[in-house]
């Protein structure tokens, strides 16, 4: 049976401490990717994959310029790899789906495919020099063909960076400063993940079936690791950092209030930061991959108001993400101002390089599968060559819902569906949310680190199934 919603206590994932600095300057963590349990439904015992064996993972809180040093140990029986979405960092650094670290003490021949990348043996370093703007980033298992079934057991966590020209901005913080990691999960009788992965010791290829190739859902939500969780909150505004880390569903979230009208979301900033302007939203609508950060009021409700998050995507259990329990009044000095922060507009030359990618049902060898401009995923095979430092245009073209994900830099949108971008659309994004049978036409610009990096659905079933293309930077 499903747990009562709204019993459970919201966790906040904790908070990585660096363990040294380097050489360099770059303040040093480390990871150990451990099996471990977790309770999650209360009184069951669920198995996770988990970044020092929790689920979130520790979150990374760091600062623009302030480079960081992550050692990923994998002590976990499966190869990894970790990558941080919406981190502008160096290909070798990026995680590379084939750059495996492999299990401690084993040396076995893992391929994919026959794909070969840079094997590394029970641990890899990553550095991140995080020179970019203050912004929610999500750190997750990027493995080739097993993204799916790793996100769902638990390698997923926080990454934010702040600067100083978020410090000066008088919002809220501290206590009244949430990171919310919002994913669905479906759970077996025994209280493990239910995965419906083929192997479900994630060895054998593929990591997921036809049967599931529109993506796997669950019925509980859970946020930050917690099923339905409610939170104790001050009648004051706070900070929500959104981060959809579901494999593959969509949100439509709104907060409700009994016999009253819903209480708006102020959005401040998306994926890659801070926008120029607030913008004001009844309901959000996020994919997977996507970050929204908003502000929400409860200064205007009453102690003792109940604000429900909703989906309003979904009519059954996953209808429901969490409460919010307003339980005193305090005092507020935080506000929203008018003026956030300065988005340098993406505007293409006249002439700028124009990309067209066909997001659709493919196939995979001799499976289903999903593809861009009709071919799988190909480790050699570039499908843009992309100068650095120049603006192009890049058109992605559905079959059905794709969020495309870009990495190493954050992209702008110009136009979606012949139209102009959404409400939803503003400022910096790394991950669009392509609608059915749409044209949503975004400029592209990566600045600097030449190598080779990947785009790819985020739709994680989708990407495992090999809607995923290699771009390269030079
Ligand atoms: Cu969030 Cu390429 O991934
Ligand atoms: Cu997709």
């Amino acid at each position: 049976p499903l747990p009562e919603p709204f019993r459970v206590p919201l966790p906040v994932p904790p908070v990585a401490r660096p363990v040294g600095v380097d050489g360099a300057g770059a303040q040093v963590y480390r990871v150990t990717q451990r099996v471990a349990d977790a309770e999650i439904l209360p009184g069951v015992r669920t198995p996770i994959l988990g970044y020092d064996g929790i689920f979130p993972g520790p979150t990374f809180d760091t600062r623009r310029g302030q480079p960081v040093v992550v050692r990923h140990r994998n002590e976990l029986p499966v190869p990894t790899v970790v990558h941080l979405h919406g981190g502008h960092t160096p290909a070798e650094h990026d995680g590379w789906p084939l750059d495996l670290v492999l299990p401690v003490g084993d040396t076995s021949g893992w391929s994919h495919h026959g794909m070969v990348g840079d094997l590394a043996a029970g641990e890899r370093e990553h550095r991140y020099p995080n020179d970019q703007r203050a912004a929610t980033l999500w750190y997750h298992d990027h493995r080739m063909d097993f993204t799916g079934p790793a996100v769902y057991r638990g390698l997923a966590g926080f990454h934010i960076v702040r600067d100083d020209v978020e410090d000066a901005l008088p919002l809220p913080r501290g206590e009244r400063e949430l990171p919310l990691m919002i994913c669905d999960r479906a759970f077996a009788a025994d209280g493990s993940f239910a995965y419906p992965g083929l192997d479900q010791g994630m060895r054998s290829l593929p990591g997921v079936e036809d049967d599931w190739m529109e993506g796997v859902l669950g019925d509980v939500v859970l946020v930050n690791g917690a099923p339905w969780p409610v939170h104790e909150v001050d009648a004051a505004r706070y900070r929500l950092r959104l981060l959809n880390a579901s494999n593959a569903r969509r949100y439509r979230l709104a907060l409700t209030v009994p016999g009253g009208p819903d209480v708006p979301f102020v959005q401040i900033g998306s994926d890659g930061g801070l926008l120029a302007a607030p913008v004001g939203h009844e309901a959000i609508e996020i994919a997977p991959g996507e970050r929204f950060d908003v502000v929400v009021d409860f200064s205007v409700l009453p102690p003792g108001t109940q604000v429900t998050m909703v989906n309003g995507l979904d009519g059954g259990p996953a209808g429901r993400v969490m409460r919010f329990r307003v339980v005193r009044t305090a005092r507020d000095d935080s506000r929203v101002p008018d003026r956030l922060a300065e988005v340098e507009p993406l505007t293409p030359p006249a002439g700028a390089p124009q990309r067209t990618f066909r997001f659709s049902r493919g196939k995979v060898g001799d499976h289903k599968g999903w593809t861009i401009n009709g071919t799988s995923f190909d480790a050699n095979t570039s499908l843009a060559d992309v100068g650095l430092g120049e603006t192009e245009v890049w058109r992605f073209v559905t079959d059905v819902h794709h969020p495309v994900h870009v990495h190493l830099d954050p992209f702008q949108v110009l136009r979606r569906g012949g139209e102009g971008p959404s409400d939803y659309d503003v400022g910096w994004k790394d991950t669009v949310d392509v609608r059915p049978a749409e044209v949503v036409e975004v400029a592209v610009r990566f600045s600097d680190h030449a190598g080779r990096f990947v785009f790819h659905c985020h739709n994680l079933e989708h990407e495992d199934m090999a809607m995923m293309a290699t771009i390269r930077t030079v």
